[in-house]
């Protein structure tokens, strides 16, 4: 969740080591510290908030040549798990004698036990992190070859880790290593980098090296050398990174979610293209990898996710039963290993993540994996732990997602899930006919998103309802109700608006006692079945008085005149409509965020990609 960034080459590595956490602040960003060594030893400075306040104290507090010199580093973006974010708790972290410095992503879950057994040799602990304790565990150990020591500690250690570490005396040498939590190397012209994620380092090189876990790589200007934890060496084949380096960039927009939800048709574009046989109606999903009498066979499809990606999945649901008949659950990742899951050979568990690094949907893969179900996953970022534990699976190519609210990630995921509906219902019991014309409707859903996004203007007005609001509903039924879970969810993320998500029968089961003037409910009543249902829970909201923000079909003008506010999104099929109505309520939320001022790229509390359970 926090961002590593590691830097050994023939380029002063301030800037690069800077301009690196910056990029992977949407990772977290409650504090930031920079650690770079030379002949005369580590030079580190660290503090609570933002990497722009980090780069003035670098400009106010170093001289030059730290600024401008000095040739290796390692730099980190802190989301707090232990101990508030403060100075003191900011990475990097020292050891007992100063002499080495650590950046660290994940858990040290034994780090009690162990600063207990060096409290009592004499070490002195100043933060309240775990992270501390591994560097003084290295600290411990080390006696010229910080391979080693780093390899005799993270055997003592039990939990997740992704590291970058330093000596004084070697000053050319990082130390990387990960277990639960990535770790790639950019090798570049006589430089090496270091990140927990390739935003850092793409504009630097596109040449990368994956670390698997338990793998330690010692990292010099001239490239690596990998080993595992006993220092036994291991080769891992180098990766192109097909990143435009626009990516990492705002491109003329306020925010990175508003870019990315701008980018929607462009994105779906290439998540559908190559994918549709339009005359077999089916589609062509490679990394599925299966033979269609496989697939066929499936006995039922069980997804794994949180979050966006979860209610995602939920969109899934009805598509697998719509088309294939197949039986589909969405599980809460965080619950799937801590239950006793039903799980049979024939079973296929789904796990859906943007990130790929998402620590209970990775956890739910391994799960489902010793159980001997089938694995497969649907990932965004190309190369992801879960996309390579699942071996098996299917990419967005949705572009990175730099946003920490999902935008395009989830509709491009929906997306997915229906084409991989219509290829197994094709291997079941839907009709060729009928698979045309699903292939038809998917390939008009780039359009109907750049109908949407033209309302943009209208959206932001109705948005100022939202603004004002301290609670809000969100409504729908069929396949608008994982909408109105997304929509709820992406507005409380980003605009602290309280908004609960509901179907729309089950508002009159209790939450409909919290209806009043100042509870706006935003209602998704498209032109879909369950449309005239929606029309009396409308009546139902407005009669205590709750004001209603109805979402209809753009020519649905009975509809309109049932509510004190509309959008209107286009007219498409039942199965697509999740896509454009998602995208309205992503443009809403954004627009209440902005007008109550919150910061859209990074919300309070929050992280993209949650690397802890
Ligand atoms: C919400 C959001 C999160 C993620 C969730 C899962 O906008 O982004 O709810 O969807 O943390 O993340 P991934 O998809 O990376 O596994």
């Amino acid at each position: 969740m926090c961002g590593i960034v590691g830097y050994v080459g023939n380029r002063p590595a301030t800037e690069i080591l800077l301009t690196g956490i910056k990029r992977l602040e949407y990772r977290g960003y409650d504090s930031a510290g920079i650690a770079v060594v030379d002949g005369g030893g580590i030079h580190l400075l660290k503090d609570r908030g933002k990497v722009r306040d980090l780069v003035e104290k670098v400009g106010a507090e170093w001289p030059a040549e730290l600024r401008e010199e000095v040739r290796n580093g390692i730099a980190h973006t802190r989301w707090a798990t232990h101990g508030p974010p403060n100075a003191v708790n900011a990475h990097p972290h020292t050891d007992q004698s100063g002499r080495l410095a650590m950046v660290h992503n994940g858990i040290i879950e034994n780090y009690v036990d162990i600063k207990r057994q060096l409290s009592a040799k004499g070490h002195v602990f100043k933060s309240e992190t775990d992270s501390e304790a591994l560097i003084h565990l290295i600290g411990e150990y080390y006696q010229g070859d910080l391979l080693h020591a780093v390899c005799a500690a993270l055997k003592r250690v039990e939990g997740t880790f992704g590291i970058a570490v330093m000596a004084a005396d070697q000053p050319g040498t990082i130390i990387a290593a990960r277990r639960g939590s990535p770790i790639l190397i950019g090798v570049g012209d006589d430089e090496t980098l270091v990140a927990s994620d390739a935003a850092a380092i793409v504009s630097h090189t596109r040449q990368v090296i994956y670390l698997d876990d338990n793998d330690v790589a010692v990292v010099t200007a001239d490239g690596l050398e990998i080993c595992d934890i006993d220092t036994v060496p291991v080769s891992r084949e180098i990766a192109s990174l097909d990143w435009d380096t626009s990516a990492a960039e705002k491109g003329g927009f306020e925010h990175f979610m508003l870019k990315e939800i701008f980018e929607q048709p462009d994105a779906l574009t290439n998540c559908i293209r190559g994918r549709l046989d339009t005359d077999l109606g089916t589609a062509i999903l490679a990394g599925l990898a299966l033979p269609p009498r496989e697939l066929a066979d499936i006995g039922r499809l069980i997804m794994v996710a949180c979050g966006t990606s979860m209610n995602a999945g939920m969109v899934g649901e009805y598509y697998f039963e719509d088309l294939a008949d197949l039986q589909a659950d969405v599980e809460q990742a965080a619950e799937f290993r801590y239950r006793n899951p039903i799980v049979s050979p024939r079973d296929m568990v789904l796990a859906i993540s943007q990130s790929g690094e998402t620590a209970d949907t990775l956890a739910a893969v391994r799960e489902a994996t010793e159980r001997g179900a089938l694995i497969a996953g649907l990932c965004n970022v190309v190369g992801s732990t879960i996309a390579r534990e699942t071996g098996r699976g299917i990419y967005l190519h949705a572009g990175p997602e730099i946003g920490v609210a999902s935008t395009k990630a989830f509709t491009c995921q929906v997306a997915v899930l229906l084409m991989m509906a219509l290829k197994i219902g094709r291997c079941r019991r839907l009709s060729r006919h009928r698979g045309r014309q699903i292939c038809e409707d998917i390939m008009a859903i780039p359009d109907a998103v750049r109908n949407v996004l033209a309302a943009n203007d209208r959206i932001a007005k109705v948005a100022q309802v939202c603004a004002k609001a301290d609670n809000m509903f969100f409504i729908g039924r069929g396949y608008m109700y994982p909408v109105a879970l997304e929509g709820a969810l992406k507005l409380k993320e980003i605009s602290y608006v309280h908004a609960e998500g509901y179907h729309a029968a089950e508002l009159k089961h209790g939450p409909i006692a919290l209806l009043q003037e100042d509870v706006p409910v935003v209602a998704l009543a498209l032109d879909l079945p369950g449309r005239e249902k929606m029309l009396g829970n409308i009546q139902e909201c407005r009669a205590r008085k709750a004001p209603v923000i109805a979402v209809v079909t753009e020519d649905d003008q009975e509809l309109s005149e049932h509510a004190d506010q509309v959008i209107r999104i286009p007219r498409t099929c039942a199965m697509t409509a999740p896509i454009p109505a998602a995208v309205a309520l992503q443009l809403l939320a954004y627009h209440t965020a902005r007008i109550r001022g919150c910061e859209i790229d990074q919300p309070r509390n929050l992280a993209k990609s949650v690397t802890v359970e």
